[in-house]
């Protein structure tokens, strides 16, 4: 009788939960598709010519709509919380106030509302966005999921506690990735983002001059890579100054591999950078990736896609914001003085 009982309370556990997945939405590969007035509406294709229209005007769109999904679905998850304005939300927090890509994103998104208007998450345009600038930047092509909707919220000291500094520790960085669900192999893919963009001399200016308060520089970097940033960075320089992430001249504005090699040749520019190179726990991944561009494409990819599934708000959570930068019900802005 106990045996029956516990059976059919796990069956009946099965059908609620299966009930309850069937209430909510889903995210899937082609989830807009037949979703729009009309069903030759292909969302992607319209995202897809948006951003590569964007990228003729300016290349470097490409690291700019990378670290966006990033600093998006690490705070709140992906729900483009970044994406909202107002003082105190994420997009004015110290950690982003480097962050770009916020009009590219609004052109996407007023592209797709023409032909699928209320439709078509922010979120979703983010995720869509960075796959682009994958491809655009010579990376492989690869399905992304969606059907996330958008967050309501986005606080900014939420962005200070969540997003890591430049000298954050290996092991700090693993806790911090693995509590949203991402293991170490893709931590480390994903810090292979790196293999484009640039950082401000700000971020690494301890390790030319002050590593860890010795008053000398990071032993671990490479001497002519020393020489030529602290060119780039003078010590008591007024102007912050940019570095290429990846110090290949032939491949600072490629999605390859080669920031992996880089490293192996102790020429990481931000701290975290060299240190997974260092650290046993994270060479092995660092090791298999520098060795090998198809292996490379192939597990950037997917460690995008799982980025891309943290935390995400599902129908009905959420809402599908009109404009990307204010939430539907934002109070109306004050009617003008003229
Ligand atoms: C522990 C992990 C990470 C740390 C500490 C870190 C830190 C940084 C820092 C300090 C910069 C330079 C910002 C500036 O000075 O303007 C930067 C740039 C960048 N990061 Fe990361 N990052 C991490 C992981 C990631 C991940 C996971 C991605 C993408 C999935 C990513 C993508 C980028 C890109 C593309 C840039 C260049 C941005 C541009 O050129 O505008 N980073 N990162």
């Amino acid at each position: 009788m106990k045996a029956f009982s516990t059976v059919s309370f796990g069956l009946t556990l099965v059908v609620l939960v299966n009930y309850i997945c069937l209430c909510y939405g889903d995210l899937r590969i082609g989830y807009y598709q037949g979703k729009c007035p009309s069903n030759r509406t292909d969302v992607e294709q319209i995202v897809k010519r948006s951003i590569s229209a964007q990228f003729g005007l300016d290349a470097t769109v490409v690291p700019a709509l990378l670290r966006l999904q990033f600093h998006d679905c690490f705070v709140r998850g992906c729900d483009a919380s970044i994406l909202l304005d107002g003082p105190k939300s994420e997009k004015n927090a110290p950690p982003n106030l480097t962050v770009r890509g916020y009009d590219v994103i609004d052109k996407a998104k007023a592209d797709v509302e023409q032909s699928c208007p209320g439709i078509v998450s922010c979120s979703d345009i983010i995720i869509m966005a960075a796959r682009e600038a994958v491809v655009l930047g010579g990376g492989q092509y690869f399905d992304v999921m969606t059907g996330r909707r958008d967050g309501l919220y986005s606080i900014a000291s939420q962005a200070v506690n969540l997003l890591p500094a430049a000298e954050i520790s290996v092991t700090d960085s693993i806790a911090l990735f693995a509590s949203l669900g991402i293991d170490v192999p893709d931590m480390v893919t994903l810090i292979g983002s790196h293999t484009v963009g640039v950082s401000h001399c700000s971020a690494f200016q301890d390790r030319l001059y002050n590593y860890n308060n010795t008053g000398k520089a990071d032993p671990t970097m490479d001497r002519g890579l020393l020489n030529s940033l602290k060119g780039t960075c003078p010590q008591n320089a007024t102007n912050d100054n940019l570095a290429n992430l990846d110090q290949n001249p032939l491949s600072f504005n490629i999605v390859d591999n080669s920031f992996f090699m880089q490293i192996q040749n102790n020429k990481g520019v931000i701290g975290i950078d060299q240190e997974i190179n260092q650290d046993k726990r994270t060479n092995v991944t660092v090791h298999l990736l520098a060795n090998d561009n198809v292996i490379f494409n192939a597990q950037f990819a997917a460690a995008l896609v799982k980025l891309g599934a943290v935390n995400v708000l599902l129908d009905p959570l959420g809402e599908i914001r009109t404009l990307c930068r204010s939430t539907n019900d934002a109070p109306a802005p004050p009617p003008s003085r003229r």
